[in-house]
């Protein structure tokens, strides 16, 4: 019986790791559970899996559970980043997922690595942010992070059994997102809610976004040259709009080792899970015959930048990509309240990263004040009148 913790077990991540846990009582036992506001979903899990402890958002979040939560046997109720930290801390705790959105998951995975607690991690933000920082605590505590996101999922798997002096190179995949075809005229004019739309995956907002401007796959280089440990300029991209081919690394030799699978997050949630024993799972089996073929393209550095803007924050190091990072949750943000228009995405991360002179990693501290900083400077930059909509 693994014991688990779950960080934003009311998003798109965490119901799917509960899904997996649900179809597998014998083998996992939730203990503690962090979510922001979503309090009615976040009871229906506490009554579903009877964790000891719950975090959510704010005061106002908590007083809300309190009312649909039975006084007497409930669990215990914590607020705020302290309450987060001490869900992915939680006494008997043997696997933490970390699946919330954004840069506020960074604190609470750090604190868990530092308990010597292995990681189920969703949350690319917090490698982006601060990969060096994370992958030393690991090292330092002896800790296993293993990841979920599919493409570093499929990566993972595909090096089991080889030599890492033997990878060339790894492909990420990408669906391409709902504009892959698009003209460049017509990305002026999206909206969120055309954004939202995204062809394969059922994914959070945030998430969502992030593959429309191809950012996701931005974020998901400097992930995976954190945690694979290779350069970025070693990590390739290749449009495959089915999502069937979940990632591939090429070895020296030519060989290439891809990971299939239908685009379901069960799939790599219950991998890492369970890793590195496989679990069954009721989702559809993958049927090449009916699927029939598989295409590849080169991405579009002109009309998706991002991409290109992640790269350059991979090469240029240090703070850079925290600062790549911020930028661009304080742009999506205003992209989905409609403040923002979509091509200024990337204009506002560019300019961000412009203005800021990159400084070795040094520790928490130093990533949190950057981050701040980024927000700070992207949000006055789209202050009205600075950006089109
Ligand atoms: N969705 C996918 O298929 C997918 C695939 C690969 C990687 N990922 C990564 O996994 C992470 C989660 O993505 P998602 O799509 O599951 O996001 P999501 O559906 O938006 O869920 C986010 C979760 O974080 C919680 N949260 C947000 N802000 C919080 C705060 N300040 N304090 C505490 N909890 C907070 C949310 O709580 P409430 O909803 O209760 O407010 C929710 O539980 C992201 O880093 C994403 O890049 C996702």
């Amino acid at each position: 019986m693994k014991h688990l913790a779950i960080l934003g077990s009311t998003g798109s991540i965490g119901r799917s790791a509960l899904a997996v846990v649900a179809e597998h009582p014998e083998e996992f036992q939730v203990v503690a559970l962090a979510a922001g506001k979503n309090v009615d979903l976040l009871a229906e899990q506490v009554r579903r899996f009877s964790p000891a402890l719950v975090s959510v958002q704010d005061e106002a979040a908590a007083a809300r559970l309190r009312v649909l939560l039975p006084t007497r046997n409930g669990p215990r109720i914590l607020v705020g980043a302290e309450g987060a930290r001490q869900v992915a801390c939680a006494p008997q705790t043997d696997l933490v997922v970390s699946a919330m959105v954004g840069v506020v998951g960074l604190e609470p995975t750090l604190a868990a690595i530092e308990q010597g607690i292995p990681v189920a991690l969703a949350n690319k933000e917090t490698l982006v942010a601060a990969g060096p920082l994370v992958m030393a605590a690991a090292r330092k505590n002896g800790v296993a992070l293993i990841p979920v996101d599919s493409e570093h999922s499929a990566i993972f798997q595909s090096l089991q059994g080889h030599r890492h002096e033997d990878i060339r190179r790894l492909w990420l995949t990408a669906s391409g997102g709902p504009f892959r075809q698009a003209p460049a005229e017509r990305l002026a004019q999206v909206t969120p809610e055309e954004a939202l739309k995204h062809p394969n995956w059922a994914m959070g907002p945030k998430i969502s976004i992030d593959s429309a401007t191809m950012m996701n796959k931005a974020l998901e280089v400097i992930e995976a040259s954190v945690l694979f440990g290779l350069p970025a300029d070693r990590i390739e991209v290749y449009i495959h709009p089915q999502s069937i081919i979940h990632s591939l690394v090429e070895y020296v030799d030519g060989s290439v080792i891809a990971q299939l699978g239908v685009p379901d997050m069960r799939l790599p949630i219950a991998y890492a899970l369970a890793y590195p024993r496989r679990l069954e799972l009721s989702s559809p089996p993958l049927d090449l015959c009916r699927i029939g073929t598989l295409t590849f393209e080169a991405p579009d550095l002109k009309r998706f930048p991002c991409l290109r803007l992640g790269y350059e924050a991979a090469r240029t190091g240090g703070t850079m990509p925290a600062v790549l990072n911020a930028a661009n949750e304080v742009a999506v943000a205003a992209f989905l309240e409609k403040r923002l228009g979509f091509l200024s995405i990337p204009r506002v991360v560019a300019e961000t990263m412009a203005a800021h002179q990159a400084q070795e990693l040094q520790d928490l501290e130093q990533v949190l004040a950057v981050n701040r900083w980024a927000r700070e400077f992207a949000g006055r930059i789209m202050a009205p009148g600075g950006y089109d909509n």
